[in-house]
């Protein structure tokens, strides 16, 4: 059998118990922290929420958390209604966003991690600096040769529904990163997300960069890494399905052979 040794600092250790509010209704929650400045592995803290005053979502009981227990817990969120990706992390083992997943869909104990396999700035935030070059390196922004008119680009109805499953895309990560081809290959695989997205520029009728585009996908790396294992359209909160995007794209491909 083979055996691994992991390094020193990918421990997790149990990290400090918080006293327990007043409430007659307390639901538990283990929380990763780890902040670089301390030199120490990273730790699951454990807090008590009264329900009782505390709105039905996790990203509810994190701010809840983080204005009456500990002001030092680290987390993004902005819109809190699902719309700016901000605040995805992963909640009872599935990568997804706080504001939309309800506490009460968790059985036992809330435990919450950041994003798996991206470097951790601090607690829950996630190092997301590759994963927007990235999506810069597909270059997502109407690509055209011909004079821009006077009005706007026109698409006809069945044009703009093409963009329907596409443009809804937040760019939360969520996708990304649970898709084993990403964890393993991140550098240079594009991922779900960034590839959804270049697949959403690739279908647009108003943009001229199509061959240019695809020659950019052309690698055995960048696009060819995906598997079909599917991770990325079940993790996706906003309900997409990068796997079948990147099928799309690998269609266009073969199709612009013949
Ligand atoms: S279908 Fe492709 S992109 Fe989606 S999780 Fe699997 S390998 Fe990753
Ligand atoms: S496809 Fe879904 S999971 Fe992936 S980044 Fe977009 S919204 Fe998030
Ligand atoms: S706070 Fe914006 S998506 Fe959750």
């Amino acid at each position: 059998m083979v055996a691994f040794s992991l390094p020193q600092n990918s421990k997790v250790d149990t990290g400090k118990a918080w006293p327990k509010p007043e409430g007659g209704d307390l639901r538990e929650f283990r929380i990763y922290r780890w902040s670089p400045d301390d030199h120490q592995n990273p730790r699951l803290d454990t807090y008590h929420v009264d329900m009782k005053s505390c709105g039905p979502m996790v990203l509810d009981a994190l701010i809840k958390i983080k204005n009456e227990q500990d002001a030092t817990l680290t987390f993004r969120r902005s819109c809190r209604e699902g719309i700016c990706g901000s605040c995805a992390m992963n909640i009872d083992g599935t990568n997804t966003l706080a504001c939309l997943k309800s506490i009460d869909d968790v059985k036992g104990p809330v435990k919450i991690y950041p994003l798996p396999h991206m470097p951790v700035v601090k607690d829950l935030v996630p190092d997301l600096t590759r994963f927007y070059a990235q999506h810069r390196s597909i270059e997502p922004w109407l690509k055209t040769s011909t004079p821009t008119p006077q009005a706007e680009w026109k698409q006809s109805r069945p044009d703009r529904a093409k963009l329907d499953g596409l443009y809804e895309c937040i760019l939360c990560a969520c996708c990304s990163t649970s898709c084993p081809s990403y964890w393993w290959n991140g550098d240079r695989y594009l991922g779900p997300a960034v590839l959804l997205q270049a697949y959403r520029w690739l279908i647009d009728s108003r943009d001229e960069g199509t061959g240019e585009r695809l020659d950019n996908l052309e690698d055995p790396f960048r696009l060819y890494r995906c598997h079909t294992i599917m991770n990325c359209a079940k993790a996706c909160p906003k309900h997409l399905n990068p796997a079948k995007a990147i099928a799309e794209i690998k269609k266009m491909m073969v199709e612009r052979r013949l």
